[in-house]
C-alpha cells in the first residue's frame, strides 16, 4: 500500500460564514481544516461566506495544516460560481477543494477539467489543487470505485453520514450510533465498501461527522471502529474533537514500537549475516514477508504522525 499523502488524522470543519472561526482554526492542531460553503453556510450567507474564505486563505496563517474548501454540490446553482472565486481568489493557497455529494466519475471530470482551466489561466502548476470526494447517497456508494479512478487529483474519499443516512432513509437521527431494531453495525458495509475504493486506487479513506460535539467518549468509540478498519481520519466539528481524532487515527505506541521491531528484525533475518531466512520467531511469533507489509503500515502511520519509537531490535548473539 503505498498510500501516505497528507496527514488527515483530524479534519476540521470551519463554517465559511463566521470570520469568527476561520481565526481561531489557524490556531488549533487539526492536521486539515476544511473550510465550508455547502452545509454549514445558509443559502443567503454564501456569497459573503465565499469572500471570507478567500480573505482567510490568503491572509491567515495556516502553516503545518492542508487547507481544503468544500463546494456545494453540482445538483444546486453554487458549485461553478463557489469554484471560480475560491480558486480564482485564493489558489496559490489551498490544497484540495472538496465535492460534496458525489454521485458519478463526470462529476468528479468536471472539477478535474475546470480546476486544470483554472491553473492554466492563473499561471499555476497544472494538477496542483487535489479533489476531495464526498460519499452521500446510494449512486455515490454504487459508483465509487468509477468515483476514485475518476481523475489523479482524487486524494480522498470521505464518509458523509449525515446526508447518507437521509439518502437511504435509514431509521435512526444519531450520526454513527448503533440502531436499537438492528443486530449489527449499519455502517459496516459502507465503509468496508468505501475503504476497497480507496484503496483499489490508492486513495486516503475518512470518516464523517460525528454530531454530538460534546461527547467526546461517543466520538472515540465511533471513530475506532473506522480506524479499526484502516481509515485515515475523521472529521472533527469541534475543538473537543481534535485531541481524540489525533490520538485514535495514530497507532498505539506499543503497535507503533512493535512494527518498527518487526520490520528490523525482519531485514536481519533476510540478510545474508541474519541467515537468509524467510519465516522466523520474533519472540512467540512467527514473522514473515505479509508481517512486513503488515508492519509497514503501522509504522508508515507512526512516522506520518510524527511518533518515536521506544525500543530497538538486537540481533541474537552468535
Ligand atoms: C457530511 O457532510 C455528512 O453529511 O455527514
Ligand atoms: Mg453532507
Amino acid at each position: 500500500m503505498a498510500v501516505v499523502g497528507r496527514p488527515r488524522r483530524s479534519c476540521l470543519a470551519v463554517p465559511g460564514s463566521s470570520v469568527k472561526m476561520l481565526g481561531k482554526a489557524q490556531g488549533l492542531p487539526a492536521d486539515q481544516v476544511f473550510l465550508d460553503l455547502e452545509d454549514a453556510v445558509a443559502p443567503l450567507a454564501k456569497p459573503d461566506a465565499r469572500k471570507n474564505i478567500v480573505a482567510a486563505l490568503n491572509e491567515g496563517d495556516w502553516a503545518g495544516k492542508t487547507r481544503v474548501v468544500r463546494v456545494n454540490d453540482l445538483t444546486t446553482p453554487w458549485t461553478y460560481r463557489d469554484v471560480i472565486d475560491v480558486v480564482e481568489g485564493a489558489g496559490a493557497n489551498l490544497d484540495c477543494v472538496m465535492l460534496p455529494k458525489v454521485q458519478n466519475a463526470a462529476q468528479v471530470q468536471w472539477l478535474d477539467l475546470t480546476l486544470t482551466q483554472l491553473e492554466k489561466t492563473l499561471g499555476l502548476e497544472v494538477g496542483r489543487i487535489g479533489i476531495e470526494a464526498q460519499i452521500e447517497n446510494a449512486a455515490g456508494l454504487v459508483n465509487v470505485d468509477a468515483i476514485a479512478a475518476a481523475s489523479a487529483r482524487v486524494e480522498t474519499i470521505i464518509f458523509g453520514p449525515a446526508d447518507f443516512m437521509a439518502s437511504i432513509n435509514m431509521k435512526s437521527l444519531v450520526v454513527g450510533s448503533l440502531i436499537p431494531d438492528y443486530p449489527g453495525d449499519p455502517y459496516h458495509y459502507i465503509l468496508m465498501r468505501i475503504l476497497m475504493a480507496a484503496r483499489m486506487h490508492d486513495k486516503q479513506a475518512i470518516d464523517g461527522p460525528f454530531l454530538q460535539i460534546r461527547d467526546t467518549d461517543g466520538f472515540r468509540e465511533v471513530a475506532k471502529r473506522s480506524a479499526a478498519l484502516g481509515f485515515d481520519g475523521k472529521w472533527v466539528l469541534h475543538p473537543g474533537q481534535i485531541d481524540a481524532a489525533n490520538e485514535v487515527y495514530s497507532p498505539a505506541q506499543a503497535d507503533y514500537d512493535h512494527a518498527e521491531l518487526i520490520l528490523d528484525a525482519y531485514q536481519h533475518y533476510t540478510s545474508e549475516a541474519g541467515g537468509r531466512l524467510g519465516a522466523v520467531m520474533l519472540g512467540d511469533e512467527m514473522i514473515d514477508e505479509a508481517s512486513r507489509k503488515m508492519a509497514l503500515v503501522i509504522a508508515a502511520k507512526g512516522r506520518a504522525a510524527g511518533m518515536t519509537r521506544t525500543s530497538t531490535f538486537s540481533p541474537p548473539a552468535e
